[in-house]
């Protein structure tokens, strides 16, 4: 399946590309657009092109919107860092967006592939702005799968998880226009943990392994602070549910947004057998965690023979 993976990297939106990547055989990325969630534009995408850069990954990166539909930019450093991917220093980075806009992008790509699906691993602004734009590619997208959104609790308000807060105007346009979503919620997130020790060891193993204990350590740190031994690494049960959807549970509702006040955010799920949206609440943990280790040594193989065949040519 053709995958475009909209993102704001972010630790968990790096895992996410991950384990996505170590399946060339079911999901082929068309690119990455990027978009202001997590940190300001240009931060989220100067991350992505490290990280690819660093692991000598060829990939298309677009940048998308620089802000919310109506709010201002709300960048996190408490929990992802000032850059929005602390931990990892980067020297030198050789891969670049392109010129073009990721809604364009994002429209050129549907236009010339039979059915695409949609990885959404921050706020809405693209998706919206390329359904308000272009209604007619709604048909062509089969399914947008999202992290966001909550069934009772908040991680940036009270009631109201992060990327949902971060431009509701936009969650509330896809929400309300007939795309078949699925939502990774905070609650599903409590299911979509890895433990704090997986990475022990990593920094005598290879780049990819050295990155990624980098990111998770600094990642991990906001947890531990809390005394847990284990952290949501919430973008990534996007990518799970697409690969292993049988670990996964939920109910289908029609998702309603908040747009202001002490609840902006909110989603207020509305269950229906009819409804566009697949409401996840529960996942296997045991199997999350294991998937994503075999992701890695997949990955990790994969690179090591690109770049020995590299070094061969
Ligand atoms: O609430 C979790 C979301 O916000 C994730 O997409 C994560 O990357 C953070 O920015
Ligand atoms: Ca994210």
């Amino acid at each position: 399946m053709k995958i475009i993976i909209d993102c704001d990297p972010g630790h968990d939106d790096i895992m996410a590309i991950f384990s996505a990547l170590a399946h060339p055989e079911s999901i082929e990325i068309l690119g990455y657009t990027t978009v202001c969630g997590n940190n300001l534009l240009d931060e989220v995408t100067n991350n992505l092109c490290n990280v690819l850069s660093y692991l000598n990954i060829k990939g298309i990166i677009s940048k998308g919107a620089k802000k919310p539909l109506v709010y201002k930019p709300e960048p996190q450093p408490i929990a992802h860092g000032e850059n929005g991917l602390g931990g990892p220093v980067f020297n030198e980075c050789n891969v670049f967006p392109i010129e073009k806009h990721a809604i364009e992008f994002m429209y050129d790509s549907i236009v010339d592939n039979e059915k695409i699906i949609i990885f959404a691993l921050g706020p809405l602004t693209n998706i919206a702005a390329l359904i308000e734009k272009y209604p007619e590619v709604i048909d062509k997208i089969e399914k947008v799968i999202v992290m966001g959104g909550s069934i009772y609790r908040g991680n940036i308000l009270e009631e109201s998880e992060f990327n949902i807060y971060g431009d509701p105007h936009s969650a509330k346009i896809v929400f309300d226009s007939k795309l078949d979503i699925v939502l990774a919620t905070l609650e599903v997130c409590d299911y979509c943990k890895l433990s704090h020790e997986i990475i022990d060891g990593y920094l005598n193993k290879s780049n990819l392994y050295k990155l990624t204990y980098e990111i998770l350590n600094f990642y991990f740190e906001y947890s531990k602070r809390k005394g847990d031994d284990k952290s949501p690494v919430f973008d990534l049960a996007v990518t799970m549910y697409y690969l292993h959807p049988e670990i996964f549970e939920g109910k289908y509702a029609f998702v309603d947004v908040v747009l202001d006040g002490s609840k902006r955010g909110k989603t207020i799920i509305n269950y229906n057998e009819n409804g566009n949206v697949l409401v996840l609440d529960k996942a296997d943990n045991d199997k999350f965690e294991k998937y994503f280790l075999e992701d890695l040594k997949l990955l990790d193989n994969m690179l090591k023979n690109q770049n020995s065949n590299q070094v061969k040519n």
